[in-house]
């Protein structure tokens, strides 16, 4: 009997929280994150730890078939992936923000500049509708260092708590995108998976609802 894989985030803000929602669900998973990939005990699922950019690929490959994964991210390297649910944690919102010190009028102010991010897709994208050109300078962590080390004027990150744009002298000036923790599907499930996806999706249907 064929299993289905979920994908979780391997390490950072949403890996608690899925194999949280996982537990309550039912999916009691034997060994911990070290492997990369566990099984299920009580049901047909493989978790597979991956790291958060590759997830949308995989998806894409349907090398897994599922995933629990930021709907920013989905956004950014997965346009044509579904979303069979929205999970209702790590909400997080797609920032650009400049220096405290910058005196910031509009997104025009930031025309032929410099701008950090992990998450240049989404960049030009905003950039484009408002018919601003600028620089984007991909980064692959720790964005908000740039403006300080002079490596650009502006950067782009997801924004929590507020704490990382505090920490680094930065004010928050445009507001992008909001997202939360999803569950994605592969566009190229079969039939089989697609009935024991549809299993979970019910338990975690259950579980919102009990949360409401
Ligand atoms: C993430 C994100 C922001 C920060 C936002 O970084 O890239 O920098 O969290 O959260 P906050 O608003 O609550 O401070 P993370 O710490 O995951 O590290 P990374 O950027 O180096 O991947
Ligand atoms: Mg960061």
């Amino acid at each position: 009997m064929s299993k289905l894989r979920i994908a979780v985030q391997k390490a950072g803000r949403l890996h608690d929280e899925s194999m949280e929602l996982l537990k309550n669900i039912g999916i009691s998973i034997d060994n911990g994150k070290d492997q990369l990939k566990a099984s299920a005990r009580n049901f047909p699922v493989e978790v597979f730890y991956l790291r958060n950019g590759d997830i949308p690929q995989y998806l894409k490959d349907g090398v897994v078939d599922a995933a629990i994964i930021g709907e920013n991210v989905l956004i950014e390297k997965g346009e044509d992936i579904g979303i069979a649910e929205k999970l209702g944690f790590s909400s997080c919102r797609v920032c650009i923000a400049v220096p405290k010190s910058m005196k910031y009028n509009g997104l025009t102010d930031l025309e032929g500049k410099r701008i950090a991010t992990s998450y240049p897709n989404t960049v030009q994208k905003y950039l484009d509708t408002k018919g601003v050109s600028a620089n984007i300078h991909i980064i692959n962590g720790s964005v908000e260092i740039a403006p300080n080390i002079g490596l650009s004027e502006a950067i782009c990150d997801i924004v929590s708590s507020g704490s990382t744009l505090f920490k680094n002298n930065l004010k928050e000036v445009e507001t992008l995108l909001r997202s939360e923790a999803v569950l994605a599907v592969s566009p190229v499930l079969n039939k089989e998976k697609q009935a024991i996806l549809d299993k979970i999706q019910f338990r975690i249907q259950s579980v919102l609802k009990g949360r409401e």
